[in-house]
């Protein structure tokens, strides 16, 4: 179905009730699986609805939360380069899109873009994202696509020509185990094609005080964005947990060099889900996010095994984040 009117083109993708029907599928099993472990856990994916996604770009804004306002300076500083690295008339593909706001600073400096493919589990953010887009870049197409980018999909058909650059900022690739980060980079270098490319925003080592800092932020942001969740299991699968008796918890594992997050539960309690009984101890977490940190030469190694060439890489002058342009 495409709709398109004198000012913009947005190609909208037809609409799929039953695509949304099995995410929420997905949601169920998948958190009544990760709540019947050992040691409890839920996908991290799962954080972002509709108003996770807003909780997210307000921990964007805190003080404390240095990667985001870091890696826009150092797209805004470098795009006239970046913008070259991808030629004419790229493809550019965003996974895990949001509110698309990081990709103005690309196409703002890449002019003869040929199409933006905005893709994200989120659809109501997505199309809003979309749509925004369409009309502030009127000669560009618009292609967005839901769906979970872990998974192999499909392109448009126009954008399967060779030109396709692949981008991940935020040090979402962070969430990722580096065997999952090692998947990912080989599903996405079938996506973007030999020839192609991937930018690739990745935070930084550095001084665990900053950090921890950074996942516990005075305001309490990042606490109500972690206990969102419980409210999403709430909702949309019939639970009863109380968010009041739970609390975020962010630790920096040096071991594994990643910020590790929980849901802590402060008594001993017991939850309804879905007309499951889930037990908790006090003290008991559920893991609901890692979030990796790597040296540059960590990632490049990484890269080069998933069948890519790093073949640039910008860093902050305080070393807070990285951001790497790597070749399929
Ligand atoms: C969106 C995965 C990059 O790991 O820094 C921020 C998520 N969680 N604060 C990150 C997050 C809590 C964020 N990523």
């Amino acid at each position: 179905m495409t709709q398109s009117n004198q000012s913009h083109y947005i190609q909208f993708e037809q609409t799929n009730k039953s695509e949304e029907d099995s995410s929420q599928f997905h949601f169920k099993s998948d958190v009544l699986t990760g709540l019947s472990q050992k040691r409890k856990s839920i996908p991290c994916k799962y954080l972002y609805d509709q108003r996770g996604s807003q909780l997210f770009d307000e921990i964007c804004r805190t003080p404390e939360y240095y990667p985001t306002r870091t890696e826009i300076a150092l797209l805004k500083e470098h795009a006239e380069e970046i913008a070259s690295l991808m030629g004419l008339g790229a493809h550019l593909i965003e996974f895990g899109s949001g509110s698309s706001i990081k990709v103005r600073i690309l196409l703002d400096a890449a002019t003869k873009l040929e199409s933006y493919i905005p893709v994200d589990i989120s659809r109501h953010h997505l199309m809003q994202a979309a749509s925004n887009i369409a009309k502030d870049y009127p000669k560009l197409k618009v292609w967005p696509i839901t769906t979970d980018f872990t998974q192999p999909f499909q392109l448009p058909n126009n954008a399967r020509d060779g030109c396709n650059v692949g981008f991940f900022p935020g040090s979402t690739i962070g969430n990722f185990t580096s065997d999952e980060a090692k998947a990912f980079l080989v599903n996405s270098a079938k996506i973007v094609q030999p020839g192609g490319s991937m930018i690739i925003g990745v935070d930084l080592k550095k001084d665990h005080k900053i950090l921890n800092a950074a996942y516990n932020d005075k305001k309490g942001v990042t606490s109500s964005f972690s206990l969102n969740l419980l409210r999403r299991i709430n909702r949309e699968i019939g639970g009863n947990f109380d968010a009041k008796r739970f609390r975020h918890e962010a630790l920096y594992n040096a071991k594994m060099g990643r910020m590790e997050i929980f849901l802590v539960s402060l008594d001993q309690q017991s939850v309804r889900v879905n007309g499951h009984t889930f037990n908790f101890k006090s003290g008991e977490r559920i893991h609901t996010e890692n979030s990796h940190k790597y040296e540059i030469g960590e990632f490049q190694n990484i890269a080069r095994a998933s069948g890519f060439s790093p073949l640039k890489v910008w860093v902050d002058h305080k070393s807070l984040f990285s951001i790497h342009y790597l070749r399929a």
